[in-house]
């Protein structure tokens, strides 16, 4: 039997609090122009105190779950891209699958950072492709406002709160480049350059949280060449090339890696969704989040051809191909 992973719905949700750049003139030596002007961001939402990242994902998985017409026990996993869990474990997945009331199936988290969500949706393709599951959820789920230094003007400043939620369903078949569904994977990780984007706390070490640490303009440079290079490969493996893409989803870091990567593919920005300026970067979350918007302003059409590319801490980078 010959199956593949298709799309079935999608939903976001970012928390009421919107943060604009102006809130860090009080905080560190920085300006509205300096974070417009060499990242793209405007705003960003940050989560209530009582809100957790489980909280974020719930919300996010209501609105897959209407938009794509289904009871949360029509899905047999749910799988979480986070690294801002609420708890050490158990995993945000089995928090919110309990949130959602599902008394059936699996769910675990993946913990790529920014590159999660690609991580999480080539997973949940193979456990379809392989038969292991009918309906996956996948969710970019993240609360970096907790592991911000808010001493440190080169991080505080970019990252956001948010969750967006992709529900991929099986149909029978291998099909072809023109249908419907997941059509190529790409990962990548490089664990030697993990000084370039770390969390300096955690369970086995400190026994703390820790705060994110980032050597932003080193990891700037490799990124527009690794995302080039990544989404190259899953085009290639789909036997597809730049100029079939309808629409480049990318993790939304910065607005000059955006075109960057964009511009070494051969895309015009047009034909990019950006909502950087509105999210800032939430890391796992900025993927769905975008896809999602995409899809509700109209943007992003039944039979689109997708391109999703990511970036971040291991390092851990790859793309994925799909038809929506
Ligand atoms: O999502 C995971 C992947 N993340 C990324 O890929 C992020 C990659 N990096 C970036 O997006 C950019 O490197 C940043 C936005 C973080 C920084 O932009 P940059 O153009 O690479 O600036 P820089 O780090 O080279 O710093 C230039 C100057 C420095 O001052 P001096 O040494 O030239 O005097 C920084 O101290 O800008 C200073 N600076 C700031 N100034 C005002 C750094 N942060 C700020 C700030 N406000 N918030």
């Amino acid at each position: 039997m010959t199956r593949r992973a298709v799309p079935l719905g999608i939903g976001h949700y970012l928390p009421d609090r919107i943060v604009p750049n102006a809130y860090f003139e009080g905080l560190v030596d920085t300006s509205d122009e300096w974070i417009r002007t060499r990242s793209g961001i405007e705003r960003r939402h940050f989560a209530a105190d009582d809100q957790a990242t489980s909280d974020l994902a719930t919300r996010a998985a209501r609105a897959a779950l209407e938009n794509a017409g289904l009871t949360p026990n029509d899905i047999d996993t749910v799988i979480v891209a986070t690294s801002t869990p609420d708890l050490t474990f158990p995993s945000v997945a089995t928090m919110t699958q309990s949130n959602l009331g599902m008394t059936r199936g699996f769910a675990f988290d993946v913990q790529a950072v920014c590159a999660g969500f690609v991580f999480g949706l080539s997973t949940a393709n193979a456990l379809i492709v392989s038969g292991q599951a009918n309906r996956v959820m996948v969710i970019g789920a993240e609360t970096f406002s907790r592991i911000m230094d808010w001493t440190d003007r080169g991080t505080c400043v970019l990252f956001g709160d948010g969750a967006g939620a992709l529900i991929l369903g099986a149909e029978e078949g291998a099909g072809t480049s023109d249908d419907r569904g997941i059509l190529a994977t790409d990962l990548n990780s490089d664990g030697r350059q993990r000084d370039l984007l770390y969390v300096d706390g955690g369970v086995s070490s400190t026994g703390t949280i820790g705060k994110v640490r980032m050597q932003g303009n080193p990891l700037f440079r490799q990124a527009v060449e690794k995302l080039a290079q990544t989404a190259d490969s899953a085009l290639t493996k789909a036997g597809l090339d730049a100029e079939d893409v309808a629409w480049i989803v990318p993790h939304q870091a910065n607005i000059r890696i955006i075109q960057g990567t964009a511009r070494k593919m051969g895309v015009s920005m047009d034909r990019v969704i950006v909502t950087l300026q509105d999210h800032g970067n939430t890391s796992a979350a900025s993927i769905p989040l975008a896809m999602s918007v995409g899809v509700s302003d109209g943007r992003i059409r039944r039979g689109d051809l997708l391109l999703t590319e990511a970036i971040g801490g291991g390092l851990a980078w790859g793309a994925i191909a799909m038809r929506w």
